[in-house]
């Protein structure tokens, strides 16, 4: 197979930013061999796989919530079509707390619709929920040299792809960590997490009805109801809506959850950094 006749494809979902800035850089990378590929923006939804026909490349990239992939991208994963010569190099953005199972499952989910793992990374960036730290966990990454792990990766599944028969990744390389961090990482889930902190609403004696937190979810988790402002079952707790809305309507104790977190990086055995499997 060469490079050329290989459809690729570039999703992403990314509520804070950061893993689209590493689709880009996987974009910047393939234009220069000829490659044009079908950018898909998970938060719109409303996807269409009509040009995913023949030998394809999926470039698919999730941040990491509580260990694992976000629920729209395991939901865009199920409803993508099986065929033959489908390849995918999935990565994933993770704030120096814990990468978790995120690349492991989104290779699982993609092997069952029947897209082989030909390269994978897991990406070292600034935890999104520390935006009022001054000095959040994975401060200033990705860097340079992230991104220049990131280039490695497009290079590694292109050389691959001209294969006649590209070499899926290894089923170990995803058990980069110990099986009792893993066991613990699959037990853990954004569901059980919400459970946990409790509803998210605004205070509706604050919010003046801007429709601010509408426009910024990239989940479409906020519907109106009764003209105000209410947070549905689909929300992933990126707390875009609670960083921009102008009256600070959504409680946020941002010390509190920096405390958390570090505390969690601190237990964490995986070395804060970018990681490349080709
Ligand atoms: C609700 C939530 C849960 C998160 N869980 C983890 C985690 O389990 N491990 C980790 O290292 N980073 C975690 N992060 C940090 C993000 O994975 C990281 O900042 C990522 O780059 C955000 O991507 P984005 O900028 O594309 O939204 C979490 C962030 C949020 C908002
Ligand atoms: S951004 Fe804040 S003030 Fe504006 S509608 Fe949402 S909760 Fe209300
Ligand atoms: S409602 Fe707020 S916290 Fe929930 S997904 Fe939307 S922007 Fe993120």
């Amino acid at each position: 197979m060469t490079e050329s006749v290989v459809t690729h494809c570039v999703a992403y979902l990314s509520p804070a930013g950061t893993t689209k800035q590493v689709a880009e850089v996987i974009v910047r990378h393939l234009k220069p061999q000829g490659i044009d590929p079908l950018i898909i923006d998970l938060s719109a939804e409303d996807y269409s796989f009509a040009q995913l026909e023949g030998p394809c490349c999926l470039w698919l990239g999730s941040p990491v919530y509580v260990d694992h992939i976000l629920p729209q991208v395991c939901r865009f994963i199920s409803s993508l079509p099986q065929g033959q010569s489908h390849y995918a190099a999935p990565f994933v953005t993770w704030g120096a707390v814990c990468s978790g199972v995120a690349l492991p499952e989104m290779a699982q989910q993609l092997a069952q619709q029947g897209w082989q793992t030909v390269g994978a990374a897991k990406v070292l960036a600034v935890h999104s929920s520390l935006w009022q730290s001054r000095h959040p966990l994975g401060a200033g990454h990705p860097d340079a040299a992230d991104l220049a792990q990131v280039s490695l990766l497009v290079e590694g599944v292109l050389q691959k792809l001209k294969s006649a028969l590209p070499q899926p990744l290894a089923e170990e390389v995803f058990h980069y960590l110990s099986a009792e961090q893993e066991q613990l990482s699959w037990q853990k889930s954004l569901d059980k997490a919400k459970t946990m902190l409790g509803e998210h609403q605004p205070v509706v004696a604050r919010c003046d009805g801007c429709g601010a937190c509408v426009t910024a979810c990239p989940v479409a988790a906020i519907d109106w109801r009764d003209n105000e402002p209410y947070v549905t079952e689909r929300c992933i707790r990126c707390h875009q809506c609670t960083r921009l809305c102008p009256q600070q309507a959504f409680a946020w104790d941002g010390a509190a959850v920096e405390e958390r977190l570090r505390r969690f990086a601190a237990a964490s055995e995986e070395a804060p950094g970018t990681e490349v499997f080709v």
